[in-house]
């Protein structure tokens, strides 16, 4: 691929490694190798995330279906494989299958995957990036909704951010609407640590593989090899965080701009923050919705949370 500070790849490694402490985006972690790294990391034992949200879902589809009702429009943010939307579906009984996903061939292939296993399910895929604002289709506009938002994809953003998005769902989906939000759970910090410095360092690769992706696509020539993958709790701010320290003094170029880090320095790839309950639904208050529900597995590693829209109505 060619450079170009048109592209927001290339705008955001600009400003990102410009600013100090220096940035880059958790959302440029995802390219075709990086999401096949992070489909990689889901499978590692240390990553509980995954298989204890899938867990949930099993062991609590039929109670959302109950608490919702069926026949709704399902709306996924960040589709990706849909790999966990039968779980949900199925019980559900959804009127139509509304996946949101950026990656518009990513998107359809799985789309038409789909839709091929659920025969006369309208599948409605939306290509289009769920942080910015959003239009739904106008054939499910008078239609109640059950948003979906699993994978504590949340847990990327900084509690404003949060807040932004969360609205602009419920704005996005109208009255009356349900929320099936997975969001990981506060818990010892050592069960956090393993889970993002993992034996086999296929978290290190999902991490580094972002340095490569800028060489790859914005003529970058950063000596990745000088990079270390760096993960750590910070209980202050009640998120893990991941960053690329350099061991020595590097320069290099990057989207036709050059770079410079002394040893030691650090490019903060991603936060992933971890939720109490409690801090969930004040969440969900602060955005608009009123929590129905949470379900947590035996061991306390994750939550699926099940949240209202709050009607717009004058408060005392
Ligand atoms: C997909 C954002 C939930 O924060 O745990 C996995 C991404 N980062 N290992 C997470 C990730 C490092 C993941 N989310």
């Amino acid at each position: 691929m060619t450079t170009g500070a048109e592209t927001e790849f290339a705008r955001a490694v600009i400003a990102g490694l410009s600013q100090r402490p220096r940035v880059i985006p958790a959302r440029f972690l995802y390219d075709k190798y990086g999401s096949e790294l992070f489909e990689a990391i889901t499978r590692l034992s240390e990553y509980y995330l995954t298989r204890a949200e899938v867990w949930l879902l099993r062991a609590h589809g039929p109670d959302i279906a109950h608490l919702s009702g069926h026949g709704r429009v399902l709306v996924e943010f960040g589709s990706g494989s849909s790999a966990k939307t039968p779980l949900l579906l199925d019980h559900v009984k959804a009127t139509a299958y509304l996946p949101i996903d950026i990656s518009a061939d990513y998107l359809h292939a799985s789309a038409s995957a789909f839709a091929a296993t659920h025969p006369g399910l309208d599948v409605l895929p939306l290509a289009a990036d769920f942080t910015k604002p959003l239009s739904l289709p106008a054939m499910v506009a008078g239609e109640p909704k059950l948003g979906f938002f699993p994978g504590s994809t949340i847990g990327n953003m900084t509690h404003r951010a949060a807040v932004t998005l969360l609205r602009a769902f419920r704005d996005t989906l109208g009255p009356g609407t349900r929320l099936v939000i997975g969001i990981d759970t506060r818990k010892d910090p050592r069960l956090i640590q393993a889970a993002y410095n993992d034996a086999a360092g296929l978290t290190a690769a999902f991490n580094l593989n972002l340095l490569r992706r800028i060489n790859r696509e914005l003529e970058g020539t950063i000596p990745v090899r000088a990079f270390r993958h760096r993960a750590f709790w910070n209980d202050t701010l009640g998120r893990t965080e991941m960053h690329l320290v350099t061991a020595e003094d590097v320069a290099f170029h990057a989207a036709g701009h050059n770079f410079h880090l002394d040893a030691g320095d650090s490019i903060h790839t991603e936060n992933s923050y971890k939720y109490t309950l409690e801090e969930a639904r004040l969440l969900a208050r602060a955005s608009g919705w009123e929590p129905l529900v949470a379900w947590t597995d035996p061991n306390r590693l994750f939550a699926l949370h099940l949240w209202a829209a709050e009607p717009d109505r004058i408060e005392p």
